[in-house]
């Protein structure tokens, strides 16, 4: 059974039987991050668009680990210039790693690096591994497909942002949650910033109105799923 561990923001440390992965790592830049860059210990460091608060500390750790950054093409261009490993994809497209399998999905935001650098299209994440399915959105708005990706993925476990102003708020990730039908769904990419502030219980809340389970992990907490 893979264990999620939430790092804050967007970040997720997942462990798997075969693989440790890291959802965008934003932790040296985030003072509520549990953990810092150099306790981290992965294999993979996935990274769904090229903002700051994504980013992060993806390149010290992916070279500290010499773990491959799993990233859209032109930001994981971007990250073989820093001299990280990569694997590149691209939407659409999903590639079958020694521990399971990470295909990536469209995400309605933007994607440049800090530095200014075309990041490419941001993405969301579905990862298959130990039997279970992982959906990571990225920064997103809510859309219609996110039904679509329901229909043809068991999701065990949905992460979608809900601190709008940059992504979808409370009723939008509510309704994406609905859409997905996950097993359950959980809230990040809140409370981080003063303009990203959200409270997560109304998100399960309005998520069991539409008879979806949603659960809150705080920040440091775990989830099996
Ligand atoms: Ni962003
Ligand atoms: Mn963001």
């Amino acid at each position: 059974m893979p264990k999620l561990t939430y790092l804050g923001h967007s970040a997720f440390l997942i462990e798997g039987s075969k693989a440790r992965l890291i959802i965008d790592p934003f932790l040296s830049g985030n003072p509520k991050a549990p953990k810092k860059p150099e306790d981290i210990k992965v294999d993979y460091v996935l990274l769904s668009h090229a903002h700051g608060d994504h980013l992060g500390d993806a390149i010290a750790i992916a070279k500290a680990n010499k773990a491959t950054v799993v990233a859209p093409f032109e930001l994981a261009g971007y990250c073989e210039s820093k001299g990280t490993l990569i694997h590149p994809l691209h939407i659409g497209g999903g590639f079958n790693f020694p521990f399971g399998r990470i295909k990536l999905t469209i995400a309605h935001h933007g994607s440049v690096t800090p530095d200014g650098v075309y990041g490419g299209s941001p993405c969301g994440f579905l990862v298959t591994m130990d039997g279970k399915t992982l959906y990571h959105s990225g920064d997103t708005a809510l859309f219609y497909d996110m039904k679509l990706i329901g229909e043809m993925n068991a999701i065990d476990v949905a992460l979608l942002p809900i601190g709008d102003n940059f992504t979808m708020g409370i009723p939008d990730a509510a309704k994406a949650a609905e859409l997905l039908s996950a097993r359950v769904a959980v809230p990040m990419h809140y409370d981080t910033f003063d303009l990203i502030k959200a409270d997560p219980n109304e998100f399960v809340k309005q998520a069991a109105a539409k008879g979806r389970k949603a659960q809150v992990v705080p920040v440091g907490g775990t989830l099996e799923y």
